[in-house]
């Protein structure tokens, strides 16, 4: 590594202006040929010719296209389409190459994405073999292209008999398990054996399609000197200076041919500056590193979202010789902000939050699983933007990428960056033990290298974390292994140790941050040997938690871990959505054999059903509208549950117990996302619809709320949560009894409050039937089923926080009543797709649901309590539209009318 920070020389390239810049014409010179589009496509059968397939894609989607197979995600296509990763598939394409490309002294093959064991030939001779999706493979091929026509073949195996037959070999030394997956998942065996989305062979949310294909861009590049493959940068501050030092890795992939001429400019542009830095390549140097300081004054910091702008600031690094005769440039975006993750001793354990640019933020998001369950569709740019977008709007800063779905697009993490969502980053190892083979390393560390350098040098990622829950899975003996612990301890040091942290920290030069799993003890793992006696500590590092069995609704059976990284339930999507996945209406019966075929996490309908019984009256079975109130049920528990849990981790972000357990600083609910449509954890389901829980997002994560709950004595706690930078005076906290039967409150409290910026306040402990005695409910059980709290926030009569509720009785048994409510005008109010709706109730509505049905689109609120006569809810649809088609397609429902 050569580094140029000694600061003679560092002052004499730093800092400069060189005019030479605006004079030249940044033509690239070095020759790129894209074998990008249409291939032509056949199995090694030939039961399948003459077919096209399309580059960048993948095989279903290709055999989707060709109509060999229908629409996969419909119907048990999941079942049916199994033959498909059985056979061998051969993409081939001819492409011409000219004098002039032949005429250079390196010529590369460059696949971004190979899905994933893959032969490679030129002209029939094989040039290249590959074993990993996550990596970027490189052939020579220099010697193989001839001028004029060319045919490149590329030949993908079985992913599935590869896993079967690397399991089988592994057995002559030990069984790594799990070998293969729960039978309701319908998926297939020995993922954890190779290098490929694990959730690719089915998972409890998602379909097993084991895809294969050339699933990002293929190119060939052809150059004389060098070309510069990846610029690494990151930042750290320089208090003492007011600077920002800017640390710049540039890998090159050096000529065959010795070049002694060769030189490096690295331009960013700030706000009212460029800074240029420009230095001479050391022949056959691999890797070079720069050192700029940049005064703080000349950029905006970068904030996560809700707390500022999110600034980027672009790098140009461009290589040429002094001739000029090939240039190769790379550009990347640098934010200016520090992450630290905070350890230190609090209660019997250590804290565990985030300080982002010296404040500490309590994490606010959820756990993405990837964009699409087929690899190429996940590149699409409308559908990560449109989620990004969702993450941001739902006030979230934090996303979790799932350690067993993909390392997202480039442009998943440009847009996180612009939008100030901080990722935790998982290494793709989840739910399993893995081998420790050499070759099985030798793989990783190829994998860790790729992405360490694609993915490090994002503003937006935090932190990495080597797998999802393989420590836990160790440690409480899922896997039946006991007997042989020491083994497996061994082979996961070597592999989340010895081989993923070592190479990340040798790449981010130990400045990013990294935990050996999800959830771990974070420190506490260090220091026990990297398998902590007990991984769910709550007094150390993060936590999931999940629980079916208690009441979802009582917060008195929660955690409180310093931060809560995964928890969650399951709810069905909407019956517009299941009909995109089914056209047989007779399907769509809570226990039917499709509804079970997609309920892949065992006994999941029982726990719906379980949890929609302890809150609610289902109608009979025989009811024509049974399926629908499962299905709003179900995504009302969901919401409330989700609810109820994360507003009890953010008041602990200012309680310490006296056990030592609270100050809670992250809540990372599962899951954000769907592959398919199916029973699952998720918010958003696969046709992009919000379910309820997405709604209630917006309000549970509201950078300040109002919420309470009823604890072991009886008492109302309120409490009031500021993710605020700055003290808040002055907040007028309302608490309001409600008769079911009125709109007009019992009884009104009045509490004014100040509260600091980042906490949590108590306002109020009160015992909850003298609060309903001062309203009238009634006496004993009577009172809680009569009455319920209703809590606000508001400061000089602008409201400051979401409307909050509380419920002192099961919900089945509040006397909740008959609403009228009515959707009195739907008007379009711009010509941006936003229309308004009023609605009206006679009395206090519960759950009300609007539905848009056909019409895509979201509401600025849905699943509410309405305690007001009229409100107005805003509709927002990117399709075309009028009042007239919205009013007829526009439902509303509320809880009663789905009890009856
Ligand atoms: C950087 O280059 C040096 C030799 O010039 C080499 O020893 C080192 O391994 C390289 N580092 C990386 C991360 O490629
Ligand atoms: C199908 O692939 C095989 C194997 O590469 C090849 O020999 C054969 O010519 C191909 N058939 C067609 C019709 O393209
Ligand atoms: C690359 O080098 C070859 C000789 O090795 C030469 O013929 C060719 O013109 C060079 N190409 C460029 C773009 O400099
Ligand atoms: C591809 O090129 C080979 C020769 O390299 C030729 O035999 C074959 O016909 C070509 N195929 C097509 C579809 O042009
Ligand atoms: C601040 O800058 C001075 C002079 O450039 C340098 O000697 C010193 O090391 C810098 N301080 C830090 C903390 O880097
Ligand atoms: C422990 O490993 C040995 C081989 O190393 C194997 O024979 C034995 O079955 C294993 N026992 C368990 C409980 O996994
Ligand atoms: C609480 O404040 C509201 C609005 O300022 C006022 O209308 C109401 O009378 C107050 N209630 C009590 C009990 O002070
Ligand atoms: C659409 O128009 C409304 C009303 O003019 C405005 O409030 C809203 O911000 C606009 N939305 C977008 C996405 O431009």
């Amino acid at each position: 590594m050569i580094h140029f920070n000694d600061s003679t020389l560092a002052m004499m390239i730093c800092c400069a202006f060189f005019a030479i810049f605006s004079l030249i014409n940044v033509s690239n010179a070095l020759q790129s040929l894209s074998l990008n589009g249409q291939w032509e496509l056949n199995d090694s059968k030939n039961s399948y010719k003459g077919l096209t397939g399309n580059v960048p894609g993948g095989i279903y989607s290709d055999l989707m296209d060709n109509k060999v197979l229908d629409d996969i995600f419909s119907g048990y296509l999941d079942e049916t389409s199994k033959w498909v990763p059985r056979q061998e598939w051969i993409y081939v394409r001819n492409f011409s190459v000219t004098e002039e490309l032949i005429n250079h002294e390196n010529i590369n093959l460059v696949f971004d994405g190979l899905d994933t064991f893959a032969y490679v030939y030129i002209n029939n001779e094989e040039i290249g073999q590959s074993k990993n999706m996550f990596v970027q493979y490189v052939f020579d091929v220099s010697n193989k292209l001839k001028v004029g026509e060319n045919t490149i073949k590329v030949h993908f195996m079985s992913p599935v008999k590869i896993s079967e037959d690397l399991a089988e070999k592994q057995i002559h030394s030990y069984v790594i398990p799990p070998v293969c997956p729960p039978n309701e998942y319908h998926g297939e065996c020995n993922v954890n054996m190779v290098r490929k989305m694990q959730a690719s062979y089915a998972w409890d949310w998602g379909p097993s399609f084991p895809s294969v294909g050339i699933w990002k861009d293929v190119n060939i590049e052809a150059f004389n000197s060098t070309i510069i493959r990846h610029v690494v940068t990151d930042v750290l501050e320089d208090d003492d200076n007011d600077t920002w030092i800017l640390n710049i890795d540039i890998y090159l992939a050096p000529s065959k041919k010795t070049i002694t001429n060769g030189k490096i400019e690295a331009k960013i542009q700030l706000n009212n500056q460029v800074i240029t830095k420009v230095f001479d390549v050391p022949v056959h140097a691999t890797n070079i590193s720069v050192v700029c300081e940049i005064p703080k004054g000349s950029v905006h910091t970068w904030w996560p979202n809700g707390y500022g702008a999110h600034d980027l600031y672009l790098l140009k690094v461009r290589y040429s010789t002094e001739e000029e005769s090939e240039v190769s440039t790379k550009e990347v975006r640098v934010g200016f902000r520090t992450i630290e993750l905070v350890q230190d001793p609090l209660g019997e354990g250590y804290s565990f939050y985030f300080r982002v640019n010296g404040i500490p933020i309590f994490m606010k998001g959820s756990n993405e699983i990837p964009i699409d369950v087929l690899p190429e569709r996940g590149q699409d740019k409308k559908k990560i933007r449109r989620l990004l977008q969702t993450a941001k709007d739902s006030h979230m800063n934090m996303l979790r990428v799932w350690g067993g779905g993909v390392y997202e697009s480039d442009y998943f993490y440009d847009l996180a960056d612009e939008m100030g969502i901080l990722i935790w980053q998982d290494f793709m190892f989840a739910c399993a033990l893995y081998p420790s083979s050499e070759d099985f390393l030798e793989n990783v560390l190829d994998e860790v290298e790729y992405q360490a350098k694609r993915l490090s040098g994002h503003a937006s990622i935090a932190l990495f974390s080597g797998n999802n829950e393989n420590e836990g899975a160790l440690r409480d003996d899922w896997y039946h292994v006991k007997q042989n612990f020491t083994l497996f301890k061994d082979d996961y040091i070597k592999l989340y140790i010895d081989t993923v942290k070592t190479k990340l920290e040798e790449i981010t030069h130990k400045r990013r941050i990294f935990v050996a799993s999800s959830p771990s003890n974070g420190k506490k793992t260090d220091e026990e040997g990297y398998v902590s006696n007990n991984p769910s500590d709550q007094q150390y590092g993060d936590v999931h938690y999940y629980n079916y069995l208690l009441d979802p609704l009582n917060p008195m059976i929660l955690p409180i871990p310093r931060f809560a990284s995964e928890y969650g339930f399951q709810s069905l999507p909407v019956l517009e959505s299941w009909l995109e996945a089914t056209s047989n209406q007779s399907d769509l019966y809570i226990n039917s054999k499709f509804v079970t075929h997609r309920q892949h996490h065992p006994l999941g309908n029982a726990e719906i059903l379980a949890m929609i019984h302890r809150e609610f009256q289902l109608p009979e079975v025989t009811n024509e509208r049974y399926i629908e109130s499962v299905i709003y049920f179900s995504q009302i528990i969901q919401a409330l549950a989700i609810k109820v849990q994360t507003e009890y981790y953010r008041i602990h972000r200012s309680i310490l117990h006296p056990d030592g357990r609270g100050n809670t600083m992250g809540a990372l609910y599962w899951q954000l996302n769907d592959v398919w449509v199916a029973p699952t954890w998720s918010g958003i389901d696969f046709a992009g619809r919000w379910k309820m829980l997405q709604y209630y997002t917006q309000d549970f994560f509201a950078p300040v709320i109002i919420t309470g709950f009823i604890n072991v004595q009886n008492q109302l706690e309120v409490y009031v949560v500021s993710d605020l930078l700055i003290k808040t005076f002055s907040l007028s906290a309302r608490i309001k009894v409600f008769n079911w039967n009125s709109l007009t409150p019992a009884i009104e409290q009045n509490i004014t409050v100040d509260v600091e910026a980042g906490s949590s306040k108590l306002i109020i402990a009160e015992v909850i039937h003298s609060l309903l005695d001062n309203a009238q409910c009634g006496s004993g059980s009577e009172a809680t089923e009569n009455c319920f709290i209703h809590l606000s926030l508001d400061k000089s009569g602008a409201q400051v926080a979401p409307d909050n509720y509380v419920f002192p009785a099961k919900i089945r048994d509040c006397n909740v009543q008959d609403s009228n409510v009515k959707i009195t005008s739907v008007k379009k109010i711009s010509t941006n797709g936003t229309y308004s709706i009023e609605l009206t109730t006679d009395n206090i509505a519960l759950f009300v649901w609007l539905d848009s049905h056909t019409i895509p689109g979201r509401f600025s609120e849905n699943g509410f309590l309405q305690v007001v006569k009229q409100r107005t809810i805003f509709f927002y649809t990117d399709v075309e539209t009028s009042e007239a088609e919205l009013s007829k397609e526009l439902t509303v429902i509320t809880a009663v009318n789905y009890s009856k």
